[in-house]
């Protein structure tokens, strides 16, 4: 299956239209910018594992272009570490290096790959044991591990979906509603595929 990953470092997908939220049997996709509150909105309540990988220092601008914020990288920095310190949920956040010092201490650190690169995964509240070769492969135990998967900077949702083909829940949302419009049609082809595959 092809993957479709929203990074900083490559041009934007052409995404022709915009969406608020969509929601699916078993989760939602919803617009949501974290700088509005220090805790997470409610439909994370249902939330049993909470996960984002977030920009890196130097592409908080160019995600910020593709929305029309003028959020800084602190602020950013100051609402994810609020969010991280106002949850007794497993979080786990993969980032570059450079965030490390803008985080509130994790619990566990570990080492991992993300489109090649080399990446740290802070852990609050759990203690992780599973495959740490790269994200998607930390994120499929995580679908083994949890039932539901909160991710509030999900760009194109790659980490709901082992959860959406396990039949299990995803709670996704991101500040660019061009995602929100992205992972409507990706989560549908692929289960369009799936029913497919199931009848076959
Ligand atoms: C590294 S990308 C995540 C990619 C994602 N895991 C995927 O599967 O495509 C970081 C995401 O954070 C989002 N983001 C940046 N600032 C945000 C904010 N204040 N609130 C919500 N999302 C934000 C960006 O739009 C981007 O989609």
């Amino acid at each position: 299956m092809t993957k479709h990953y929203h990074s900083a470092l490559k041009n934007e997908k052409e995404i022709e239209k915009e969406l608020d939220q969509y929601i699916f049997d078993n989760g939602i996709a919803f617009y949501y910018d974290i700088n509005k509150s220090d805790t997470l909105p409610s439909y994370f309540d249902k939330c049993d594992v909470l996960y984002a990988e977030i920009p890196w220092r130097a592409g908080i601008e160019k995600f910020n272009e593709r929305v029309g914020s003028n959020q800084t990288y602190l602020d950013f920095m100051t609402s994810l570490s609020n969010i991280i310190n106002n949850t007794k949920k497993p979080i786990i956040i993969p980032s570059g290096k450079l965030n490390q010092r803008h985080l509130p201490k994790a619990d566990q650190v570990f080492e991992t790959k993300l489109n090649g690169a080399n990446a740290v995964v802070n852990v609050y509240n759990y203690h992780y044991t599973g495959n740490t070769e790269d994200i998607f492969a930390i994120i499929e135990d995580l679908s083994v591990s949890f039932n539901c998967i909160g991710d509030f900077c999900c760009g194109y949702g790659n980490s709901g979906i082992p959860f959406l083909l396990k039949n299990k829940g995803f709670v996704l949302s991101d500040y660019n509603k061009k995602c929100i419009y992205f992972i409507k049609n990706y989560y549908e082809d692929i289960l369009k595929r799936e029913r497919l595959r199931k009848s076959a």
